[in-house]
């Protein structure tokens, strides 16, 4: 299993806190955002790591995560150099995933408290696998429907009606198919090869699972989440130092 750290985009929601930075490397508590999602993949015993960042900051990636040694494990870095949407990461990355490998990817804002390590490990390496979970505002996300033995009927990218009020997280485990499945995606309506429309290809072929989350899920891309984020951080860490 290989893993992709996908960091690009423009964080422009949370300017101008991004003017000089990548959204990614902003501290939550008492270290970089991008901290978070590394560690759910070394949980997971992930080693071979590719690192995808935007054009502007990609110095600042490599100082504060260098070759990976530090953290037991081999970075390779490779450049976004427009945000052109999230399944992009298995064309910037079909060099990096050789035939035969299955991938997680993982966004560089999202912050989870499930242990997903064993379901990553347990991973068949046949199909997709992704994380739901319940949110409040489902349409600012990918929606999940499920029938009433919890398998996905549906995927829909931020509906307008109420269809489910469970969202895609941002941690998805894919077999030695997916590269071959992102090339043959269309960009949409907002000119991004869309990860849900990804999702749906291995849905219509039977072969998406999903798992529904119960723990804190943040993605930190707003000022609301992002100070959430902090909270998060903050609080488990400090019950961590209390037990
Ligand atoms: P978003 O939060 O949707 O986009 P963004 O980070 O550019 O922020 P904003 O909307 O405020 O401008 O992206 C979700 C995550 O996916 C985030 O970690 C960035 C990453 N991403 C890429 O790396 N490349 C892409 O092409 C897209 C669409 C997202």
């Amino acid at each position: 299993m290989k893993g992709i750290l996908l960091s690009g985009g423009l964080g422009t929601r949370l300017l101008p806190l991004t003017k000089v930075t990548s959204k990614q490397l902003l501290p939550v508590y008492n270290k970089p955002m991008i901290f978070y999602p590394l560690e759910k993949l070394l949980e997971a015993g992930i080693k071979d790591i590719l690192i995808i960042v935007a054009p502007d900051h990609c110095g600042d990636y490599m100082r504060v995560l260098g070759s990976g040694k530090e953290f037991g494990a081999r970075f390779t870095y490779e450049i976004q150099d427009k945000p052109e949407g999230i399944a992009q990461a298995f064309l910037i990355g079909e060099h990096f995933l050789r035939s035969g490998d299955s991938v997680t990817l993982i966004l560089g804002d999202n912050l989870f408290d499930d242990d997903i390590s064993t379901s990553i490990k347990q991973f068949s390496g046949k199909g997709a696998k992704i994380f739901a979970r319940e949110v409040p505002d489902p349409h600012r996300f990918g929606v999940v429907v499920l029938d009433e033995q919890g398998k996905a009927i549906r995927l829909v990218e931020k509906p307008t009606e109420h269809l489910s009020s469970l969202a895609q997280t941002g941690i998805y485990v894919y077999d030695s198919q997916v590269v071959g499945i992102a090339k043959q995606l269309k960009p949409s309506a907002r000119g991004e090869l869309e990860i849900t429309d990804l999702n749906n290809a291995y849905l219509r072929q039977g072969q998406l699972a999903v798992e529904v989350l119960t723990g804190e899920w943040i993605d930190a891309g707003t000022f609301e989440s992002y100070y959430r984020a902090n909270k998060w951080a903050y609080e488990k860490l400090k019950m961590q130092s209390a037990e």
